[in-house]
C-alpha cells in the first residue's frame, strides 16, 4: 500500500513505462474476488445490445459496471449516456469517488476529456484500489498524458488524423471524446467533406457538433459544398440564414449548387437574397437555376420575370407556388410558349408548370388535343377551372391517364369537381367514382 501512491504520481508525471513495473499500480490489480452465482447474471448483462443499453439508461450502466469486455458499440452507447448528462451522477468534474465506484469497468472506456474532467485527487486514489487491469490503467495514463501534451502545444492530441483522409469508426468514437477545442484542431476539410454524416450518428454532444459546424465556417468561407451541405444531419440545425450571408453566390450555378443542397425553406430565401445582393439579375439563367423554387421570389422579384426569360428557363416551374404567383406567371408563360402552339405536344411540355393559372376555356382547349395530362398536374390545376368542365372534359384531358383519377376521388379538389357533375355521366366513366348530382326515379329504374 504505501508505496503505491507514489508510483501512480510517477506514471502521471513520466509515461507509462514505469507503470510495467511489478510493483505499484499492478499489485493492485484484483478481479478474482467475484462470487460466483453473481457471474452468470454478469455475463447475460455484458451482452446488452447498444440499444437496450440506450434505453434502460444510468440502470444500464450499472449493470455494465462489471464488464470487462464491451464491444466497441456498447461503448459508443455508454460513452453517449454519459455525455448527455442525462445520470445522476452529475458532471464528470464533480465525481466522488462513490460514483467512480458505481462506474468502476466503464472509467476506462471513457475518452480523454471526461477523464481529464474528473478531479485528479477523486481519480487518482481511486485507480490504486480499482481493481482495473494493468492495461486499462495504461489506457488511462496515456488518456491524461496525450490531453496533457495537446495543451502544451495547441496541436491536435492525435497527430495520426491529419494524414488520414478517411476516419474510420474506432478513430469517430474517439473524436466523440474531444473536446469541442481539439476537434477544431483535429478536424481536416478532408474529414469533413468525406465524413460528416458521421457526426449525426456518433452521440457527439452539442457543443461538439457546434465546433464541427464553425471548423466547416473557416474551412469554406465561401460555402459549404453541396456533397457536405447534403449530409449535414444534426449539424444542419445549426446553419442559418446570418450564415448564407457570407457565402458567394454570385452566378445561376451557384444559386442552383445552394438551393438543391439546403434542406430549409428559410436557408433557400436566403440564398436567392445573397444572389441578388450580389448584383444577380433576374434572367432566363437564374430562373433556369431556380426551378421550383421560384415560390421564393418577392413581389418585385417576379414582376422582372418576362416571356423571354420564361422561354430561356425550361426548369422554371411554379406549379408548387401560391395561386396568386401561378395566376401572375400563367398569362406570361401562354404569350411566350404561343410561337411553339403549331407543335401540340412541345407547347404542352412547357406550358405544363404553369398551368395551375389557367382558365376553364384554356383547359378545354386542351382537352382537344391529345395532351394526356398526368393526375400530378391537374390536381394542381386551379380548382374554379376545374369546375367549369365538364366529365367529357376531363376525360379528353387525362386521356390515357384517367385510371388515377379514382386514387383521388376523397381529396376536396376532386370532390368539389364530382359534386357539380351527373353521377349518370360519372357513371359513364367506369371509375366507381361517386357523389354527383342525384338522378330522377326514372333513371334508377331504367338502369335497374
Ligand atoms: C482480492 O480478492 C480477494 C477475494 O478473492 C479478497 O479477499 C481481497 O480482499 C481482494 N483484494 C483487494 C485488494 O481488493
Ligand atoms: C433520461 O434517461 C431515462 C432512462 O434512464 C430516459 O427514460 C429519459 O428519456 C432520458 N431523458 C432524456 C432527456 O434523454
Ligand atoms: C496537417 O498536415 C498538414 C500537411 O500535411 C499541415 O499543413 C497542417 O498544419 C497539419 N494540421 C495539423 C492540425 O496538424
Ligand atoms: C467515412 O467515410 C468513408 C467514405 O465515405 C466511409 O467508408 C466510412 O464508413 C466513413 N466512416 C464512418 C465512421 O462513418
Ligand atoms: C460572417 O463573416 C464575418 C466576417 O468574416 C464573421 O465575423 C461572422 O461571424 C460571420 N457570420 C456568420 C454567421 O458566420
Ligand atoms: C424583394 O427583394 C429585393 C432583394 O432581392 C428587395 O430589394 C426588395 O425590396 C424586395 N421587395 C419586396 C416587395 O419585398
Amino acid at each position: 500500500m504505501p508505496e503505491s501512491p507514489s508510483v501512480l504520481c510517477c506514471l502521471f508525471m513520466a509515461g507509462c513505462a514505469i507503470m510495467l513495473t511489478p510493483s505499484g499500480a499492478l499489485k493492485f490489480t484484483n478481479t478474482s474476488g467475484l462470487v460466483i452465482s453473481k457471474e452468470e447474471a454478469r455475463i447475460s448483462n455484458c451482452e446488452m445490445s447498444a440499444d437496450s443499453i440506450a434505453a434502460t439508461g444510468e440502470k444500464g450502466l450499472k449493470q455494465l459496471s462489471q464488464c470487462q469486455h464491451l464491444t466497441q458499440d456498447q461503448i459508443t452507447a455508454i460513452r453517449q449516456i454519459i455525455s448527455s448528462g442525462n445520470t445522476s451522477f452529475g458532471p464528470p468534474s464533480t465525481w466522488t469517488s462513490s460514483v467512480l465506484h458505481q462506474l468502476n469497468q466503464l472509467i476506462p472506456v471513457q475518452g480523454h476529456s471526461i477523464l481529464r474532467s474528473i478531479p485528479k485527487d477523486v481519480l487518482m486514489p481511486w485507480l490504486q484500489n480499482s481493481g482495473l487491469s494493468q492495461s486499462q490503467l495504461v489506457h488511462i495514463m496515456e488518456s491524461l498524458k496525450s490531453s496533457r501534451r495537446k495543451r502544451e502545444a495547441d496541436m491536435c492530441p492525435n497527430k495520426e488524423l491529419n494524414s488520414t483522409k478517411i476516419l474510420n469508426e474506432d478513430q469517430i468514437n474517439d473524436l466523440a471524446d474531444y473536446t469541442p477545442e481539439d476537434l477544431k484542431l483535429c478536424l481536416t476539410k478532408e474529414h469533413l467533406v468525406n465524413n460528416i454524416s458521421a457526426f449525426s450518428a456518433y452521440g457527439f454532444t452539442d457543443e461538439q457538433l457546434a465546433a464541427v459546424k464553425s471548423k466547416l465556417d473557416e474551412i469554406f468561407p465561401e460555402g459549404y459544398p453541396p456533397v457536405v451541405l447534403s449530409k449535414l444531419g444534426l449539424i444542419d440545425d445549426l446553419l442559418t440564414a446570418e450564415n448564407i450571408k457570407n457565402w458567394t453566390i454570385n452566378s445561376p450555378s451557384k444559386v442552383k449548387d445552394f438551393l438543391g443542397s439546403v434542406s430549409r425553406e428559410d436557408l433557400r430565401t436566403a440564398v436567392i437574397q445573397r444572389y441578388m445582393e450580389s448584383g444577380g439579375q433576374i434572367d432566363g439563367a437564374f430562373l433556369n437555376a431556380v426551378g421550383p423554387y421560384v415560390c421564393l421570389l418577392n413581389e418585385t422579384e417576379l414582376s422582372m420575370i418576362n416571356e423571354d426569360k420564361i422561354k430561356e428557363a425550361p426548369r422554371l416551374d411554379p406549379s408548387s407556388c401560391s395561386s396568386a404567383i401561378k395566376d401572375k406567371l400563367y398569362p406570361t408563360a401562354k404569350r411566350a410558349f404561343s410561337p411553339i402552339h403549331y407543335n401540340y405536344p412541345e407547347y404542352y411540355a412547357r406550358i405544363r408548370p404553369f398551368l395551375g393559372g389557367a382558365p376553364g376555356e384554356d383547359l378545354r382547349a386542351l382537352s382537344k388535343n391529345n395532351v394526356n395530362m398526368d393526375i400530378q398536374t391537374f390536381v394542381k390545376l386551379k380548382s374554379s377551372s376545374v369546375k367549369e368542365l365538364n366529365v367529357e372534359n376531363v376525360k379528353n384531358l387525362l386521356g390515357t391517364n384517367l385510371k388515377d383519377l379514382p386514387a383521388y376521388q376523397d381529396t376536396p379538389f376532386v370532390q368539389e369537381w364530382i359534386q357539380k357533375q351527373k353521377q349518370s355521366d360519372l357513371d359513364s366513366l367506369g371509375l366507381g367514382l361517386k357523389g354527383g348530382l342525384p338522378e330522377g326515379f326514372i333513371v334508377l329504374k331504367r338502369r335497374n
